[in-house]
């Protein structure tokens, strides 16, 4: 049975920060204790190196790492362990699949589709493909309230599109986005599928064969694991045929004078120099311990959660919420007529931690209107308590308070 109370009590940060409100796991999750446990336990008594040792303790911290590849497979339900492939992030998971499939296989005339409510992270490496294969950009539209339909991905679709990449759950207006669908109608033009997991893979239950989509990028710090640790899933035959961003020790099986290279197979192939050991085993623990929670009783209570949010919010006559119809967790607004970054640097002195800014979404502008929201994003730690409080404080934000705050 959930028990929330129960859950804080396993995350150090809400003891050590008594009073602290945190509406900003988008950005980055707390830690459990064994997420940390699994870290210290690396750094106190396993701190070798991964792979390259000929002793117990290397033997040891290898087989653990290679084991995080079969739970996060789990996690996931990937077909083969060997389809996980470690990243330092989504960020990096995804220029992998934008460097290593998108430049390697698209050509002048291809066309990548994208929207105008992705990350950065999901934007800028398409645009260095085009730079480097003659490829073009194509947004596919979005209702006026953010949403992506089925309806508009389908008109958006047509022979030359070779590549779609979309975020399954998008980081500001956090709309759960239908990717299964996307990627059976995308499959039907033989067009590959890239999904941004960064903040859907935390929350929502994932089944990377179920909904089909050929390469998934996320972080796992946004899922409790440490700093520095992440994933990109590939279907095998996929990775195979992707090139890796970096070579160098660990990754290649041979060279020799000539410059002749035999790389390692699929997914050694990627993950060239000394690896996050710590961060891949607290990776471990974390996917474990959110699999012994259970993925689904975390999406029904952020799905509870963010309905009891948007619901308080949307009585306060002093708010413009942007995202009514969010179920993963984000609520996004602006306080009447005061700037994004003035309400965050208010709620901060009333103990409160957000976001405020274009999140790194920076299209979206033409979407919603302003450049500029307040981000608040919740975590399956977080109570209807802190909720409550949070909107007795915005309730309370006027211009003069967050002028104080900025004189
Ligand atoms: N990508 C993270 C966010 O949306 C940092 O906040």
């Amino acid at each position: 049975m959930f028990d929330v109370m129960k859950i804080r009590q396993d995350f150090p940060m809400f003891k050590n920060n008594p009073g602290l409100i945190y509406f900003d796991s988008a950005a980055t999750a707390f830690k459990p204790q064994p997420v940390i446990d699994a870290v210290t336990d690396f750094y106190t008594r396993h701190t070798v190196n991964t792979h390259v040792g000929d002793y117990d303790l290397s033997h040891y911290v290898s087989g653990l790492f290679e084991e995080t590849r079969e739970t996060l497979r789990r996690f996931l339900n990937a077909r083969d362990a060997h389809e996980i492939v470690f990243t330092n992030g989504a960020t990096s998971a995804l220029n992998l699949a934008a460097y290593g499939w998108g430049a390697k296989h698209l050509k002048e005339g291809d066309v990548i589709l994208l929207t105008e409510a992705e990350h950065a992270s999901n934007v800028l490496p398409w645009f260095k493909v085009t730079e480097m294969t003659g490829a073009k950009v194509e947004y596919i539209p979005l209702e006026n309230d953010g949403t992506l339909t089925v309806e508009n991905f389908r008109k958006a679709m047509h022979e030359k599109v070779k590549l779609v990449s979309v975020a399954s759950v998008t980081n500001v207006l956090g709309y759960v986005v239908p990717v299964k669908e996307i990627a059976k109608i995308a499959h039907e033009y033989g067009a590959v599928v890239v999904v941004d997991g960064a903040q859907s893979v935390p929350h929502v239950k994932i089944d990377v064969q179920d909904l089909d989509c050929d390469f998934l990028a996320f972080s796992a710090h946004k899922m409790c694991a440490p700093g520095g640790s992440g994933v990109l899933y590939g279907k095998k035959e996929l990775l195979e045929d992707t090139d890796p961003l970096m070579v160098g020790g660990g990754s290649n099986a041979r060279f020799d004078l000539c410059g002749n290279l035999k790389l390692k197979d699929v997914p050694w192939k990627f993950e060239a120099g000394t690896p996050n050991s710590e961060g891949v085993l607290g990776m471990k623990a974390a996917a474990e311990y959110l699999m012994d929670i259970g993925m689904e009783e975390i999406e029904e209570y952020t799905k509870e959660l963010n309905a009891y949010f948007v619901e308080k919010m949307q009585q306060l006559d002093n708010v413009i919420l942007y995202n009514p119809k969010a179920t993963a967790g984000i609520v996004t607004f602006n306080v009447k007529g005061i700037f994004a970054q003035d309400t965050a640097s208010y709620l901060n002195t009333q103990h409160i931690a957000v976001r405020s800014g274009n999140h790194c979404a920076k299209l979206l502008l033409n979407v919603i209107g302003t450049s500029e929201t307040v981000r608040a994003s919740l975590y399956f730690y977080n109570t209807k308590e802190e909720i409550d409080q949070f909107v007795e404080v915005i309730k309370g934000t006027t211009i003069e308070k967050c002028i104080g705050v900025i004189l």
